[in-house]
């Protein structure tokens, strides 16, 4: 088990035959908010993304355009990368499955499970989903009139000799998991899906393929058979792990994924750790916690394909980055993505909305009234520490409540509900009313201090998706240290940071540029 204070956070790794998309760096954004607000509770955080490369899409892609597979794949992977700097993803490690530290890792894991047996070679003849590199039983074949569940496209027939694992072992062992921990597969409700799939039955899995080329992990001691390429791509997991200084992170608290790939994490990867740790003897490759499979985004109420062409690509994330900045983008991301169950439309007139709504007006605004009322009333300084009296209870209010997602990213509406409360308390005090008359200073003293400090106590929840603007609040307020913390990717200790008085007397209130200017469409 990985100790308490320990948080392993993963993506998927994604397929190198494209250039990343909106779904990508979603998923990415997500999970990063994930790793920050850890960091900030005091855990250490250890944040996993990469590439997928073996896949016979990549092969393809590559030949189309007259490449070899190798300058494709270091191509997207580097493309992979840098999109992840360029939407600030603090991840700590990025793998890719052409690295030799996991090739050596899946030969040595493969090997181990055909001395036990629970990989063996056998024959399979079935319904292959080139599109999706799976096949498909023959039930859901039919039941989706022989074409992909996913995209559509025709199944072919593939018959081949292949090395299969042995997953019809692991009905009883998976159903016993699902029940020890209910939080292993997230939300809910894709978890009773995992169950009802299951007690269907489970056949044994093909891992192995011939004739496809040489691009990918040989199957150890049979060099015709390559490793099926989602074999090799789920123990990523643990060969980025496999290391002296890593393995305390194990088993990840984390495997953050979208529905597409459910099956193979809450299922296939499971079994497939079960029957190592049998294998092995040892305890590091025990399951991993949750499984949280999020839904998908749609582009103006339609689904995204690369037939329609509606990709919401790379260049349109980066037009949005440039006129809204990065803040803007990861805050939708946030609070109107899809992280439950239901898919979610990406449309530019809905972030425009929540742009003028919840930034502007609100974060953007509330901030800047403070720190105007202060400069005018007050000299720009918080002359009077004082308790939260009448916003105190209401910010204790807000963070006690639970977000609807286990993962927290709710933790950042939290913030702008505090920031609201911060905005009623002007409502209702009227400092810039009571200020015309000098002998209330010391109460507009105290209530601008009391709007400072709470707006303080919502940075703090804000963070992790306003990476950038709460990092300007702190510095325009002399909150230095928190940055230095959180730069350094140390531990923060975000219960201490959370509580009433952060604020010292004295502190000035620095002007600046508007943190969310209002956005008018031309
Ligand atoms: N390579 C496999 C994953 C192997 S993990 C051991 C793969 N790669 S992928 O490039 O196709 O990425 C799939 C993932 O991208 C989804 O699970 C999700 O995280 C993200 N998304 C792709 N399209 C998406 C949307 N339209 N909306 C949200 N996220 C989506 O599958």
């Amino acid at each position: 088990m990985n100790s308490d204070d320990s948080f392993y956070i993963s993506t998927p790794i994604f397929y190198v035959n494209d250039r990343p998309h909106i779904g990508h760096i979603y998923t990415a954004t997500i999970a990063d908010i994930v790793a920050r607000r850890q960091r900030m509770i005091g855990r250490e955080v250890f944040f996993l993304t990469g590439t997928d490369e073996h896949a016979a899409k990549v092969v393809d892609a590559a030949s189309d355009r007259g490449l070899s597979t190798r300058a494709w794949a270091d191509q997207n992977a580097g493309a992979f990368r840098k999109a992840f700097q360029d939407f600030g993803i603090s991840n700590d490690d990025f793998i890719r499955t052409s690295e030799q530290r996991h090739i050596e890792f899946v030969e040595k894991v493969v090997s181990d499970l055909e001395a036990t047996g629970d990989v063996y070679l056998g024959q399979y003849e079935g319904w292959y989903d080139v599109s999706q590199e799976e096949y498909v039983p023959e039930s859901r074949a039919k039941e989706h009139d022989f074409c992909s569940p996913i995209t559509r496209k025709p199944l072919v027939r593939r018959a081949e000799e292949n090395y299969f694992f042995r997953l019809s072992e692991y009905s009883k062992p998976m159903l016993e998991l699902l029940e020890r921990n209910p939080d292993f597969v997230k939300p809910e409700a894709r978890k009773n899906e995992v169950i009802g799939r299951i007690k269907e039955g489970l056949a044994d899995v093909p891992i192995s393929r011939t004739g496809g080329g040489d691009w990918g992990v040989r199957f150890p001691g049979n060099p015709k058979h390559m490793i099926y390429v989602w074999i090799d791509a789920l123990l990523n997991y643990a060969s980025a792990i496999d290391l002296d200084r890593r393995r305390h992170y194990w088993p990840a608290t984390v495997h953050l994924i979208a529905k597409d790939i459910l099956w193979f994490h809450a299922v296939i990867w499971p079994s497939l750790l079960m029957a190592i740790s049998k294998a092995r003897g040892n305890e590091w490759l025990s399951v991993p916690n949750t499984v949280y499979a999020h839904s998908f985004w749609i582009s103006e109420g339609q689904k995204m394909s690369k037939s329609l062409g509606n990709f919401i690509d790379l260049e349109q994330l980066h037009g949005y980055k440039e006129r809204f900045g990065l803040d803007a983008l990861r805050f939708f991301f946030a609070t109107q993505g899809p992280l439950d169950t239901m898919d979610g439309d990406f449309s530019r007139s809905r972030f425009i909305e929540v742009y003028n709504s919840d930034l502007a007006n609100t974060v953007g605004n509330s901030w800047n009234r403070i720190v105007n009322m202060t400069r005018r009333y007050c000299a720009g300084r918080l002359n009077r520490k004082v308790d939260g009296e009448g916003l105190g209870a209401e910010l204790e209010r807000i963070a006690s409540k639970k977000p609807q997602d286990s993962l927290g990213v709710g933790y950042v509406s939290h913030g702008v509900e505090m920031i609201k409360a911060i905005d009623g308390y002007i409502q209702e005090t009227q400092p810039f009313k009571l200020a015309k008359d000098a002998s209330n200073s010391s109460q507009v003293e105290e209530i601008l201090y009391r709007c400072a400090e709470s707006y303080r106590i919502a940075s703090l929840y804000l963070w992790p998706a306003l990476t950038e603007k709460m990092t300007e609040v702190w510095s325009r307020s002399g909150l230095f240290s928190y940055t230095e913390v959180l730069k350094n990717r140390g531990s923060g200790d975000l219960e201490q940071w959370t509580a009433w008085g952060g604020l010292s007397e004295g502190t000035e209130l620095l002007e600046g540029p508007a943190l969310f200017p209002r956005y008018l469409e031309e």
